[in-house]
């Protein structure tokens, strides 16, 4: 599964190349929000959905890289969301959220940065549809992936499997023709690649080929 993110995106053409993904075999869109607090940067908010939701058909997936996701739910789950992904990193106990959103109807994942140990994750394993490892400090489109980050894959999956084998693990960050391939090797199963898509230099329709054949592979 690959799931380009509209973050390192040219926004003055934003419908035409998520209507090019989608034609190029993408699997969702993955929108990084961020807040200037969580992480040290801003980006986008509900607006962005909202105008993508009539043009594409892909589930669009929002990364919320905020430190108060709870407040803004709502708003994205009407903008149009199919999955929303929040931090453990700003949930003592995600649980109320994990079910909050479910009772809204859309998927849940829960994201961790790359100082988190994997095994904070294991006990809502079992409650989640997809777990986000993050390859990179979140913040920042074109960060080199962490090596490191292929143990924790790995570690992941064993847990996974154990406990729920149809949660996705998705990573995030530094994804690329050169990393992604051992990343699917270590056990990840959807791939956030950004700059790797839209700045390909072939275009994004190329990328995101190739990103799926290296998959396979
Ligand atoms: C990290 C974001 C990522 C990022 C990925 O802050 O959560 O989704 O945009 O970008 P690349 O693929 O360029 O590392
Ligand atoms: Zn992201």
């Amino acid at each position: 599964m690959i799931a380009p993110s509209i973050l390192s995106a040219d926004f003055s053409k934003l419908g035409d190349l998520v209507r090019e993904i989608e034609a190029a075999g993408a699997n969702r869109v993955h929108v990084d929000v961020m807040d200037g607090h969580f992480v040290p940067n801003l980006s986008m908010g509900a607006i962005v959905v909202k105008g993508l939701r009539p043009v594409t058909k892909l589930p669009l997936e929002v990364h919320l890289m905020v430190e108060d996701p709870g407040r803004f739910l709502d708003g994205f789950v009407k903008a149009g969301s199919d999955s929303l992904i929040v931090h453990l990193e700003v949930l003592p106990d995600p649980r109320p959220m994990i079910e909050q959103i479910r009772g809204m109807g859309k998927k849940v994942g829960l994201a961790f940065n790359p100082d988190m140990p994997v095994e904070r994750i294991e006990p809502y394993l079992r409650d989640i549809d997809l777990a986000l490892c993050m390859t990179v400090f979140p913040g920042f489109g074109g960060q080199p992936f962490i090596p490191e980050s292929i143990d924790r894959l790995k570690t992941l999956r064993a847990m996974v499997e154990k406990h729920n084998p149809a949660c996705e693990i998705e990573v995030d960050g530094g994804i690329d023709a050169k990393t992604i391939a051992d990343a699917a090797t270590a056990g990840a199963n959807v791939f956030v690649a950004g700059t790797a898509v839209f700045g390909a230099k072939n275009g994004p329709t190329a990328a995101v080929k190739q990103l799926e054949g290296l998959v396979k592979k």
